[in-house]
């Protein structure tokens, strides 16, 4: 309801082609989705393939139907675990290798054609994994996922460009998270083992990932270039009015160009931060910390020791039908980010945050308990059950959605692209340690695995409590205005007219 309000509102007149736009550019962010759920259910196929291709396969091959209660595990070689879990998490490091470029292809060639240039990348990685079968597969599927990831890290840095205006903001930035976890529940449905999370298409199920970049690149053609591109970065202003009208139909544009001729004014005013002078800097030391601290919290919530691994999860919570608890996680997690996208201009960034991470982090305890008790009470495992689904809505609420836009609300036009490049690559680099420890640590710490979540969560709600400031409805320099520790819950620094000026030379040299 909210979005379709949303998109009648005066901003968005929805025109064919605008809602082509709009779906084109979300393709990207769903085939990131689709990647980060599609190992999740077909890991057992997988890794008796991986067994094999490694000459370790146990002699009595795994049973992939097998109702597990948690007494009867079967021991995978510690080598397929290894090259499962790089599999699994060399997505991100492809992502944090990308980060660092910030849509610099987008940059240089403009919106459409720098997306069409990295379509290619999309294109080569799901090849190399539907063509897994026919040389080693550990090697293929590691290097399309490798590939897949810097795709991916491209396309998310592409979200943050567009900046809407400021009532709109976060439900926008939402729509990228909701783009996501549609791809995710995609994954996880064609993993069915009737579908194609089978020992014949697994190569397929993965190579798919490759897919909506073939679509976006047709459609892509068909759309007209970023109105904000061609103003603010190509100052081609008939061009960027063409390019308004095509979107939105026939209507006078001056507001929406008065809006960008403003930033283009910001933009120029303010000298580009570099990454080293940013770390540096005092000045914007408490928006960089909040910012990089949200997207740890997203990452090391152990939302993706879920997404990755919930299928084996469930299984040892004592699930009877794992794959479809999985396909339940991916329904409630699309379900809740709607309500997200519902509530995050009505109730606030830092509240939504507060209350997720609070959640989850009751739910991560809830969880451990049904571990626990599952050997001497059987109903634990619905207690379990229960947790991960309520540990998933929790996350969809705030900690999910909020960390993708919250960093370009907290810096100015400056600071901000090396703002996103270091939280991008914050993000993707814990997304990289939860994806490749989990199963070790997992081992280690058997039932009680996801207490170290639970303190996690503990203390990132507390932070949240103590530093991050709200943002929902408040300019750059409203936010940067609050100073530490005199409003509650607020955190993010000022700086002195004299250290502006020293961070504008170190800028300039
Ligand atoms: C966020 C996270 C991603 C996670 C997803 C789950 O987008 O960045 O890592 O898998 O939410 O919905």
């Amino acid at each position: 309801m909210y979005i379709c309000k949303l998109l009648t509102s005066d901003f968005f007149q929805l025109t064919g082609t605008l809602t082509l736009a709009v779906f084109s550019a979300v393709l990207g962010s769903l085939q990131y989705g689709y990647s980060l759920g599609v190992i999740n259910a077909p890991q057992k196929v997988i890794e008796q393939h991986y067994g094999r291709s490694l000459g370790v396969l146990p002699e009595e091959p795994l049973l992939l139907s097998e109702n597990g209660t948690g007494t009867e595990k079967q021991e995978v070689h510690p080598s397929v675990v290894m090259y499962w879990s790089l599999s699994v998490s060399i997505f991100s490091i492809g992502g944090v290798v990308s980060s660092f470029l910030v849509g610099f292809v987008g940059d240089l060639r403009g919106r459409v054609k720098g997306m069409l240039m990295v379509n290619v990348l999309a294109v080569i990685a799901g090849l190399l994994m539907v063509l897994a079968k026919m040389w080693k597969p550990h090697v293929m599927v590691i290097a399309g996922r490798c590939v897949m990831g810097f795709y991916c890290g491209e396309v998310s840095s592409y979200v943050y460009r567009e900046i809407a205006p400021m009532a709109y903001r976060g439900s926008l930035g939402t729509l990228h998270q909701l783009a996501i976890v549609t791809g995710i529940l995609l994954s996880q449905v064609l993993g069915l083992e009737f579908l194609l999370g089978n020992d014949y298409y697994w190569p397929l199920l993965l190579g798919l990932s490759g897919a909506p970049a073939i679509l976006q690149s047709l459609l892509l053609p068909l759309c007209p270039e970023s109105p904000r591109y061609l103003y603010i970065k190509r100052g081609m202003v008939e061009e960027a009015k063409n390019s308004l009208r095509r979107l939105k139909g026939e209507y006078d544009p001056s507001a929406d160009l008065e809006e960008m001729r403003r930033e283009k004014e910001e933009v120029e005013k303010e000298a580009q931060v570099s990454i080293a002078v940013l770390v540096r800097s005092s000045l914007y030391r408490q928006q960089l910390f909040v910012a990089l601290m949200m997207h740890l919290s997203q990452q090391l919530s152990g939302i993706n020791a879920i997404f990755y691994y919930s299928t084996a999860i469930f299984e040892k919570a004592g699930v009877t039908q794992p794959v479809y608890a999985t396909i339940g996680v991916g329904v409630l997690n699309t379900v809740f980010t709607m309500v997200s996208v519902a509530l995050v201009d009505r109730a606030g960034r830092r509240t939504l945050t507060l209350i997720g991470l609070g959640g989850m982090c009751i739910c991560a305890v809830a969880m451990t308990v049904g571990l626990v008790y599952l050997r001497v009470y059987s109903w634990m495992s619905y207690v379990s059950m229960s947790a991960i689904f309520l540990f998933v809505c929790f996350f969809e609420i705030g900690p999910g959605p909020i960390p993708w836009f919250i960093v370009a609300e907290l810096f100015s036009q400056g600071p901000r692209p090396a703002a996103i490049a270091l939280a991008g690559c914050t993000n993707w680099t814990s997304n990289f340690i939860i994806g490749m420890t989990f199963p070790y640590i997992e081992a280690l710490c058997g039932s009680y695995v996801f207490i170290l979540f639970a303190v996690l969560l503990f203390g990132f709600t507390v932070f949240t409590y103590l530093r991050v400031p709200e943002t929902k409805g408040k300019t750059f320099e409203e936010i940067a205005a609050v100073k530490t520790g005199t409003e509650t819950g607020t955190g993010t620094g000022t700086g002195t007219s004299t250290e502006l000026e020293q961070l504008k030379s170190d800028s300039q040299a």
